[in-house]
């Protein structure tokens, strides 16, 4: 009497594995689609954790609202609010009538998997609200993390059953495959059969490319999470042209900022210095050098030297230097980090809307010795406790940012 061979149970189990494996992956896409959806187009207004930013925190909204109702209105909220909706316009009015941005080509697919991620997020356990440490983070990060974290678990929390399923399915058939033979089974112990089936498993090719293939799958998935990131560019730090050290000029040498970064206190921009700056100095410092070499090539030719810029706003935004260095009397660092000790620059704050909003919100404008806002503290510590924020004078309008 034949019972099924150990290689076909091996390869059922191994196309079990894959379609179980293929079934958590498009699982995982399915957040992953509305991470990025959520990153892409709403982070900007919305925490997924219950925090208010521009637009109500989305916590919870799946059990809020009825799904149909959401779909609507991420497709037109002016529609929904002028429909008489009365939950829209009570939050309509609620927000200062803001008016959040129409998506009307969005499927019906890609809201519902924005609802998922916001769930996902929000379901993993001592998941740190998103923005609950607003300072110099990008607002969805956190939760994006807890999110991918959890379906890693999930996935190898299935792999490890079933990887034990499979060492329980072998060790049966070889007993029965020993009773069929006569062998009595109580002189060979469950446990030492399991670990002679461990040995059998690991010489066995397919369980080894079965493993290979989960092993891709899993590291596919990392791969792709890390590819989300990238429309946040914190962390990023290019290789220069010309190896110029902050560390060594601002930091060992004490040379001010403004003596390069001309635009700094005055301009809207801080500017990149030109390479005549440079040679007030370096026509006389380490002419030898080959790295100095590449801004005399540069003079000579007549080319500027091709720095490749760092910070970078979308055009959409507009952000003035001197407002905050000169005005607000902020210094480079509450949004660079300190440059004076990088080698290489590198972007230290998200540069995200939720950045820009949590500061407005958070940071008293700095009144002393500025005639023009007098009036202004006056008339606000009339009828309030707190001192004046940014967004007590209009840091939080769009308008301000957006031209
Ligand atoms: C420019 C800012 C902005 C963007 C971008 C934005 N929203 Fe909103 N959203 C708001 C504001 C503000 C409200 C509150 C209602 C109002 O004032 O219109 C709101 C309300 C909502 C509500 C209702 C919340 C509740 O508590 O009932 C949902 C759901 C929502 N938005 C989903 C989204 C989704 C999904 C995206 C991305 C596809 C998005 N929003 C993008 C600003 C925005
Ligand atoms: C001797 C000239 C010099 C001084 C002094 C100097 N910088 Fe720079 N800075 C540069 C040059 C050149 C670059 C472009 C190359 C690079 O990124 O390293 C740059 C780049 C930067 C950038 C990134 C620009 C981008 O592309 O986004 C920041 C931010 C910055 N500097 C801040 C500072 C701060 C803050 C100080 C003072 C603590 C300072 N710099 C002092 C020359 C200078
Ligand atoms: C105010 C003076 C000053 C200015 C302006 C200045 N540097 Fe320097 N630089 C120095 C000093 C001082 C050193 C250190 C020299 C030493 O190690 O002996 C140095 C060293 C360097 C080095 C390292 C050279 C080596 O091989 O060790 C590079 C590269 C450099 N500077 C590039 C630049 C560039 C590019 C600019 C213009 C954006 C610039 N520097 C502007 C003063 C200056
Ligand atoms: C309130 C936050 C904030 C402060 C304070 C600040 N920066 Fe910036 N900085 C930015 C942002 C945002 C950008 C990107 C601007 C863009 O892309 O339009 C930027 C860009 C830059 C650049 C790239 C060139 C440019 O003008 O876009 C340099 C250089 C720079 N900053 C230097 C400085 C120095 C030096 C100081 C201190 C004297 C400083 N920054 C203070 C937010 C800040
Ligand atoms: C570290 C805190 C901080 C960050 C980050 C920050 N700001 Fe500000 N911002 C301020 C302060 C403080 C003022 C008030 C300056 C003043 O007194 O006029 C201000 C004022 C402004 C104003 C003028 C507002 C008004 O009503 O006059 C604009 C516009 C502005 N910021 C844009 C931005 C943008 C865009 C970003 C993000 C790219 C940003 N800020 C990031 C602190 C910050
Ligand atoms: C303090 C400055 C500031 C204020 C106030 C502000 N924004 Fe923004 N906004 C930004 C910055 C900076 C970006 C670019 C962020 C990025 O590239 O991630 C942005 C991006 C956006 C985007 C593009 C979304 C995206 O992620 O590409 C929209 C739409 C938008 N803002 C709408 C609004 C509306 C509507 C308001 C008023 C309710 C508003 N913003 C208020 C600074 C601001």
């Amino acid at each position: 009497m034949m019972f099924c061979k150990k290689s076909t149970l091996v390869k059922t189990f191994l196309s079990f594995a894959i379609l179980l494996a293929s079934v958590s992956a498009t699982f995982a896409q399915d957040a992953a689609e509305g991470e990025t959806l959520f990153k892409n187009n709403c982070a900007a207004c919305h925490n997924t954790s219950d925090e208010v930013l521009v637009g109500p925190g989305l916590k919870g909204i799946g059990e809020r609202r009825p799904i149909e109702w959401i779909v609507k209105w991420v497709h037109n909220p002016q529609a929904v609010i002028a429909s008489g909706d009365k939950y829209a316009n009570d939050l309509y009015n609620k927000f200062n009538k803001a008016a959040m941005t129409p998506y009307p080509n969005f499927t019906d697919a890609q809201i519902k998997s924005i609802v998922a991620y916001v769930d996902a997020s929000n379901a993993a356990p001592a998941a740190p609200a998103a923005g609950a440490a607003p300072a110099a983070d990008g607002a969805a990060a956190p939760a994006a993390q807890s999110s991918g974290g959890m379906l890693e678990v999930l996935l190898v929390g299935l792999l490890i059953i079933m990887v034990l399923v499979l060492i329980a399915l072998l060790s049966i058939v070889s007993t029965l495959g020993k009773i069929t033979k006569g062998e009595a089974s109580e002189d060979n112990p469950f446990m030492q059969r399991v670990g002679e089936n461990l040995k059998a498993m690991a010489a066995n090719s397919s369980v080894k490319t079965g493993i290979l293939v989960l092993a891709l799958l899993l590291g596919g998935k990392a791969t792709i999470d890390a590819a989300y990131g990238v429309g946040i560019h914190q962390g990023y730090a290019p290789e220069q042209p010309i190896k110029f050290s902050h560390k060594l000029h601002a930091g060992q040498n004490q040379i001010n900022c403004n003596y390069c970064h001309t635009g700094v206190y005055e301009g809207k921009g801080a500017n990149v210095p030109s390479a005549n700056i440079c040679m007030n100095c370096h026509n006389a410092i380490k002419r030898e050098s080959p790295e100095i070499q590449k801004i005399y090539r540069a003079l000579e030719n007549n080319e500027p030297i091709q720095w490749v810029r760092v910070h970078n706003l979308p055009d959409l935004a507009y952000f003035n230097h001197s407002q905050h260095t000169n005005v607000g009397g902020l210094e480079c660092k509450n949004c660079h980090g300190e440059i004076e000790k990088m080698e290489v620059v590198e972007q230290r704050s998200s540069l995200t809307m939720g950045w820009c909003i949590d500061c407005h919100r958070e940071t008293d404008v700095n009144a002393k010795g500025n005639a023009y806002y007098d009036k202004l503290v006056e008339v606000h510590n009339k009828d309030s406790k707190t001192p004046l924020k940014v967004q007590n004078i209009g840091g939080l309008e769009c308008s301000k940012c957006h031209y």
